[in-house]
């Protein structure tokens, strides 16, 4: 199938209780094993991909792979573009066939966030392609975006509501205390706020900071009303660490092809449990 606008997955999930894995791919394979992960488990997902990889390949090169691996899938796939920083960027993964993007203005005072964000909503309508914005800041390290915990900005359903009112954002990252990359504290999150934004919002929320939660925390967090949640440092260790495992079982293997279809066993394993947790499976 062509690649779908996810909103309509992540409004079908926040009216059924259950979350969408949105998983960040680096490569071919790891966009393989996604849309493999969520075929088995017949969900909806979303492949999403960072600022590091699109400048290592290009949105062009990215979107053609997505296309390929959603093209003979019978479940629906959305490309989304994750914290976009840079308006050139977000227009021409807009123009290349991106379904979704997200506008990260959370470096800016709240008055630019919103300028900037209702300019990125205004092309990406023009092209139905949908838009994810965040207020607040999430902790953690995204590529080349660094957040110390004690500078994350906790969102309110205050601020998250003006702020969808104000830019047309189609669905929206709510800072809750989950942070980028692996936990080096217990993380504190504010589950009361995110069952407050569903609660009082209308609009599906985005939980970042996917891995290293324990499962019982992101059951949590999906009941709490979660409809997509990030997962992307779990992909690149489970790559690299069934790469090496199997390298070092294997120090004579020189069939490439084979030590790759082993990583990729493992990841559509591991992608596939995160489906399930999410509540997602069977929902295709
Ligand atoms: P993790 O790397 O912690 O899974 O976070 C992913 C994310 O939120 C991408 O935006």
């Amino acid at each position: 199938m062509p690649l779908v606008n996810p909103l309509g997955m992540l409004q079908a999930a926040r009216k059924g209780g259950y979350c969408v894995g949105a998983f960040n791919l680096v490569d071919y394979l790891t966009t393989e094993a996604i849309v493999k992960a969520a075929e088995a488990r017949r969900a909806p997902v979303m492949l999403q991909t960072s600022s590091a990889t699109v400048k290592r390949f290009g949105v062009k090169t990215l979107a053609t792979m997505a296309r390929m691996a959603a093209g003979s899938s019978p479940v629906d796939v959305a490309l989304h573009l994750d914290h976009g920083t840079d308006r050139d960027v977000i227009f021409e993964a807009i123009r290349e066939g991106y379904t979704s993007v997200m506008f990260d203005g959370s470096r800016y005072p709240l008055e630019e966030n919103i300028a900037r964000t209702r300019e990125i909503v205004e092309e990406a309508r023009a092209h139905g392609v949908a838009v994810e914005g965040e207020i607040g800041v999430v902790a953690g390290v995204e590529d080349d975006i660094v957040i110390r915990q004690d500078e994350a900005i906790y969102t309110t359903p205050e601020e998250a509501l003006e702020f969808v009112r104000q830019t047309g954002v189609d669905f929206l990252a709510a800072a809750i205390g989950t942070a980028h990359g692996f936990y080096k504290v217990e993380p504190r999150l504010d589950i009361d706020t995110l069952r407050a934004l569903r609660e009082q919002t209308g609009f599906p929320l985005v939980v970042h900071g996917g891995t290293g939660l324990g499962f019982d925390v992101v059951r949590e967090l999906v009941a709490a009303g979660a409809c997509k949640m990030n997962v992307s440092t779990q992909i690149k260790q489970t790559y690299i660490d069934s790469l090496y495992d199997y390298i070092q079982a294997h120090r004579e293997e020189y069939n490439i092809l084979k030590v790759l279809q082993h990583a990729f066993e493992q990841l559509v394993e591991m992608i596939g449990g995160y489906i399930t947790v999410l509540g997602s499976e069977g929902k295709a």
